[in-house]
C-alpha cells in the first residue's frame, strides 16, 4: 500500500462533497436528464489525467471523459491551438482556411495510405451516420450488416445499424434495410462455444443471417473493430480480417466505426492496424479532437466521385477550432507516442487486473487491449449472472477513494479502464491500488 503522504488523490469523504451537491442539484433542475450512472462528482478543472472537483477533491481518472479526452484533459499545446484559432476566426463554414486545410492534410497523411480523403463533421452519430449514406449512395443498395450489441450512435441510421435496443426501444420501426448478425461475445457466446474450438462460427452464420433476411440490395458492412458500449467485447484475433473477406466476397462494401478505437486507444494509433484489413470507410470521433467537439469520416476518393454537389455538408464541421484541435491532437500524439504509452501501461494494467480479478469474488472476466479494457462484474462467477447494482456500488466506492471510474455493458455490469492515453506507471499503481482495494473488500 502507498503512504498517505505520497498519494497523488486525496478525498474528503464521504462524497458528494457540499459545492458538488449544490450544483448538481442546480443542473437536475435546469436540464433534462437521462444520464447514466456516475459517481457524485462535480469537476472543477482536469489536467491530463488528474481532475479537480468544486471541493477541493483529487482523483485519478479512468474514464478519459467518455474515451475523449486520448492526449490527457486539456493538454497544453490543445489548448494553445484552440485559443490561438478561436482568436482568429470561427466559423467560416465552406470557404477555404488554413486550419481546415492543414487539419486536412495532416489527418490523410496520418491514416492507411489506401484512405486518401477525410470530412469532418462534429460527432460521432454524424460520422456513422455518414458512413452509411455513403455506403448507399456508392452502391445504389440500400442494406447496411450491422451487429448484436454494437452501438454506432442516436440518430436514426445509427441507432437502426447498430445492435443495442437502447437507441431504438420506443422510437418506432427502425430504418430499412439495416440486418443484424451476431458479434463474438466469447464470454457470454451466443452459441455456447469457446474460442479455441468455435473456429469463428459468428461469421459462418453471417450467410444465414444473409440468406434469411436480405431482399437482395446489400451495400455494406459496418462494424466496431470491438464493441465500446456493449460492454469493451473485443473478437478473437483475425475476425476483424475475415469478416472483410466475407464483405468482400459478397461484393459490398466494408466500413469500420473507429469513433472509440482509434488515436492510439487500443496502443496502436488505428484499431483496424492490429489485423490486416483495408476498410473502404472509417468514422472517427471522441480521441479525435480530445475534448473539442470534432469527428469525421476517412475514405478512398474513389468513394467521394459517387457524390453531387451539396451531398456531405455540414454547418459547424470542420471548422477553424476544431481544425486547430485536429493538428495539435495529431501533434502531440506523434511527439509523445502516446499508443506506444497505451501498449506500456495498457499491459501492466492488465496483467494487475487480471491478478486481482482472480483474487476478487466478483470480476468474471478482464479483457481489451491498451488503455481500454472492461471489468464484467458477476454475482457469481460461475453462473456469470451480470451485476449492474454491484458495478454501481463500485464506481462509488472507487470515487471515494479518489479513482474515477464509468460503466458501460449490454447488462449495465462492466466498469471501463479508459484512462487518458498520457498515464505515467505512478498514477497507474496509485490508481490500481484504489480498484485492488475496492474490488477485495466486496
Ligand atoms: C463506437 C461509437 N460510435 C459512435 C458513437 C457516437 O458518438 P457521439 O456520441 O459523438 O455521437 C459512439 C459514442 O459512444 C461510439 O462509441
Amino acid at each position: 500500500m502507498l503512504q498517505s503522504r505520497d498519494r497523488i488523490t486525496s478525498v474528503n469523504t464521504p462524497l458528494p462533497g457540499p459545492n458538488s451537491k449544490a450544483l448538481l442539484e442546480r443542473w437536475s433542475e435546469a436540464e433534462a436528464q437521462t444520464f447514466g450512472f456516475q459517481a457524485p462528482v462535480a469537476w472543477q478543472s482536469a489536467q491530463g489525467v488528474i481532475v479537480h472537483d468544486v471541493d477541493g477533491n483529487v482523483f485519478i481518472d479512468w474514464t478519459s471523459g467518455v474515451l475523449v479526452a486520448n492526449v490527457g484533459h486539456c493538454h497544453p499545446r490543445l489548448v494553445e491551438a484552440v485559443r490561438e484559432a478561436a482568436g482568429k476566426i470561427l466559423n467560416c463554414y465552406e470557404y477555404a482556411n488554413e486550419y481546415r486545410v492543414a487539419a486536412a492534410e495532416a489527418l490523410v497523411q496520418t491514416t492507411p495510405e489506401h484512405l486518401d480523403r477525410c470530412f469532418f463533421l462534429s460527432t460521432g452519430s454524424e460520422a456513422t451516420e455518414q458512413a452509411i449514406r455513403l455506403m448507399k449512395r456508392y452502391t445504389g443498395c440500400f442494406e447496411i450488416v450491422g451487429f448484436h450489441g454494437a452501438f454506432h450512435g442516436r440518430t436514426p441510421g445509427a441507432a437502426g445499424v447498430g445492435g443495442m435496443s437502447m437507441p431504438k426501444k420506443g422510437y418506432g420501426p427502425p430504418i430499412a434495410g439495416a440486418i443484424h448478425a451476431p458479434y463474438p461475445y466469447c464470454y457470454r457466446c451466443a452459441f455456447k462455444s469457446t474460442p479455441e474450438k468455435c473456429g469463428l462460427m459468428c461469421l459462418e452464420f453471417l450467410d444465414e443471417v444473409v440468406r434469411a433476411n436480405s431482399c437482395g440490395s446489400l451495400a455494406g458492412v459496418l462494424a466496431e473493430p470491438y464493441l465500446g458500449t456493449a460492454g469493451f467485447i473485443f473478437p478473437p484475433d483475425g475476425w476483424l480480417t475475415e469478416l472483410e473477406r466475407w464483405a468482400r466476397a459478397h461484393g459490398i462494401m466494408f466500413s469500420l466505426d473507429e469513433v472509440q478505437s482509434s488515436y492510439g486507444r487500443t496502443g496502436k494509433m488505428w484499431a483496424m492496424e492490429w489485423e490486416n484489413v483495408t476498410p473502404d470507410i472509417v468514422c472517427l470521433g471522441k480521441g479525435i479532437g480530445s475534448g473539442v467537439p470534432t469527428s469525421a469520416v476517412l475514405m478512398k476518393s474513389s468513394v467521394v466521385g459517387a457524390l453531387g454537389p451539396g451531398e456531405m455538408s455540414s454547418t459547424a464541421g470542420g471548422n477553424p477550432l476544431s481544425s486547430a484541435a485536429v493538428i495539435a491532437v495529431l501533434e502531440v500524439m506523434k511527439s509523445e507516442r502516446l499508443p506506444d504509452n497505451a501498449r506500456k501501461i495498457g499491459n501492466m494494467m492488465k496483467e494487475c487486473l487480471t491478478w486481482i480479478a482472480e483474487q476478487s469474488r466478483c470480476v468474471g472476466d478482464v479483457r481489451g487491449k491498451g488503455l481500454v479494457m472492461g471489468l464484467e462484474i458477476v454475482a457469481d462467477k460461475n453462473t456469470k449472472e451480470p451485476t449492474p447494482e454491484l458495478a454501481k456500488e463500485i464506481i462509488v466506492r472507487c470515487a471515494n477513494n479518489g479513482l474515477l471510474v464509468g460503466r458501460v455493458g449490454i447488462f449495465g455490469n462492466v466498469i471501463r479502464v479508459g484512462p487518458p492515453l498520457v498515464i505515467n506507471e505512478e498514477e497507474a499503481e496509485e490508481s490500481l491500488d484504489i480498484m485492488e482495494g475496492v474490488l477485495l473488500s466486496l
